[in-house]
């Protein structure tokens, strides 16, 4: 699967909207989403600049040429990544000559409409030249050095983050036996290596190592954890991990946010850098419908995520996407479709960007509840005459975990307004929240309603959910009371 299409970022210039501005100070997640629909913003990437996120996504070949794709891509996109121009292939195809005028006809583009690059990437098993893998291997050390200083030199400044290494895993969590691990005496000490020459070069470009199929748990996800964490203890200078995100409608992994979270706590960043879903042809409308839910959700998933820095799609729309090419008999797998009209998943990101309307909480809000009042009544709202109950799903890892919980309002009228005390487990503190404000982080914390999900009516419920780190306890919190009755649980 290579054939090319061709052609190119960097200051920020980001239009950091008042709103937005007032509500990242402090940046709990779960704030951002009080701008509410007022200030709504109509395209993808002043919203996701509204939540101190980007929106990005691919270019190459031929595509910022083409007015409607360019249009689209500097209107909607403030982060933009070379589909293949700064590929080794393209940028060293034999030894010692480098060709960078298609990755800077990219970067040209990217500065011409104030969006940044995600540099793609320095160091692959595929789309390598034969001279690299046909190398002695005494030889293949200082022929990847001197290809990444070369190249990270050649752009710096210009790159927001670098994808240093590229998929360096098998599906089972081991390392790929390409030529580089096979150089460094079948180790993976060439990922240090390759992350420590490109900081040298660039250091303040953010270096990544980005993989498919570590989005949700499993295997493969767990071996670049390992990675990750070891690499870190060693000091390299490992700033984020990049989940490819090429997946098929309707099998988004749920425990995607829940991963993420995990590479967060680490303290790296961690960004969806080649978004696509793909669709059976011909689309469905129920598929279409589906793949809306898909993206809004792995869009909600990051603004969830404090160290969540951005969403990138691959390509455009649907006539420049590589689906039909390499995956045969899918395609639709875009936000735009063949004509580059706007497909119900542009719509279903643009509302999650916006706040969430996507995915209303359960109880929809009573006729006469302005939602704008609705948290500072929180306080001074009755407790639920028939009680409560709370179910909550705690997901763990070694340091942390994500709590999801519902609370159900048994009683007979409607809440409108609420607060939840619970107790946290000993050595666990919050570190951000969703659907909710929670404070303080640690101990006896309270849960508030955010000005969409403020009215719980009668019989019905709403759910929020925190990121937590932990010192070895990840036990479910404890004594939870909805406006001061006690709610039972389970
Ligand atoms: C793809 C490009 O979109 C194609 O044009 C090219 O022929 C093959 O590579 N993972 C990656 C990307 O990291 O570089 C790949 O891009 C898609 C899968």
């Amino acid at each position: 699967m290579v054939l090319n299409r061709v052609l190119s970022p960097s200051h920020p210039k980001r239009l950091i909207t008042v709103a937005a501005a007032a509500v990242l100070v402090g940046a709990p997640v779960i704030a951002l989403t009080a701008a509410g629909p007022a200030s709504a913003a109509s395209t993808l990437r002043a919203a996701a600049e509204a939540q101190n996120r980007y929106f990005g996504t691919e270019l190459t070949g031929s595509m910022p040429s083409n007015q409607t794709i360019a249009s689209i891509a500097g209107t909607q996109f403030d982060m933009v990544t070379p589909g293949n121009e700064m590929k080794w292939d393209t940028t060293e195809p034999s030894n010692g000559n480098y060709n960078f005028s298609p990755g800077d006809g990219i970067v040209s583009f990217a500065q011409a409409h104030n969006m940044r690059v995600r540099g793609h990437n320095l160091v692959w098993h595929s789309q390598l030249p034969g001279w690299v893998s046909s190398l002695p291997t005494s030889q293949v050390k200082g022929v990847m050095e001197s290809h990444i200083t070369t190249e990270v030199t050649h752009y710096k400044g210009k790159i927001y983050a670098w994808d240093v290494v590229n998929e360096p895993f098998n599906e089972d969590g081991s390392y790929r036996q390409d030529v580089f691990y096979n150089a460094f005496g079948g180790g993976e000490q060439y990922i240090a290596d390759a992350i420590r020459t490109a900081h040298a070069a660039d250091p303040n470009a953010k270096l990544y190592i980005n993989d498919y199929n570590i989005e949700g748990s499993g295997s493969k996800s767990n071996g670049m954890y390992t990675l990750a964490q070891q690499l870190l203890a060693q000091g390299v200078p490992l700033g984020g991990v990049g989940l490819e995100s090429h997946f098929i409608v309707g099998q988004v992994p749920a425990s995607m946010q829940a991963n993420m979270a995990r590479f967060a706590a680490l303290g790296l960043d961690v960004a969806v850098t080649e978004l696509d879903d793909r669709i059976p042809l011909p689309a469905s409308s129920g598929n279409l419908q589906q793949q809306a839910t898909d993206y809004a959700n792995i869009t909600k998933w990051c603004l969830s995520v404090a160290r969540c820095v951005g969403v990138s799609q691959w390509g455009v729309g649907d006539a420049d996407s590589w689906i039909p090419g390499t995956f045969s008999g899918y395609g639709a797998a875009t936000m735009y479709d063949n004509n580059y009209q706007p497909k119900p998943a542009y719509t279903s990101t643009l509302n999650a960007l916006n706040g969430g309307s996507v995915s209303p909480p359960p109880s929809s809000p009573p006729p006469s509840s302005p939602s704008a009042s609705a948290s500072a009544s929180a306080s001074s709202s009755p407790p639920p005459a028939g009680g409560c109950h709370v179910t909550d799903a705690v997901s763990a890892w070694n340091t942390g975990l994500t709590a999801n919980i519902t609370v159900t309002n048994n009683g007979t009228s409607a809440i409108n307004g609420w607060h939840l005390t619970f107790t946290l487990p000993s050595g666990q503190t919050v570190t951000n929240a969703w659907n909710a404000t929670v404070s303080p982080s640690s101990g006896a914390v309270t849960a508030t309603n955010v000005s969409y999900n403020a009215a719980i009516p009668a019989g019905g419920s709403t759910s929020f959910g925190f990121q937590a780190n932990h010192t070895g306890n990840a036990a479910a919190p404890t004594a939870f009371s909805l406006n001061g009755t006690a709610c039972s649980v389970g």
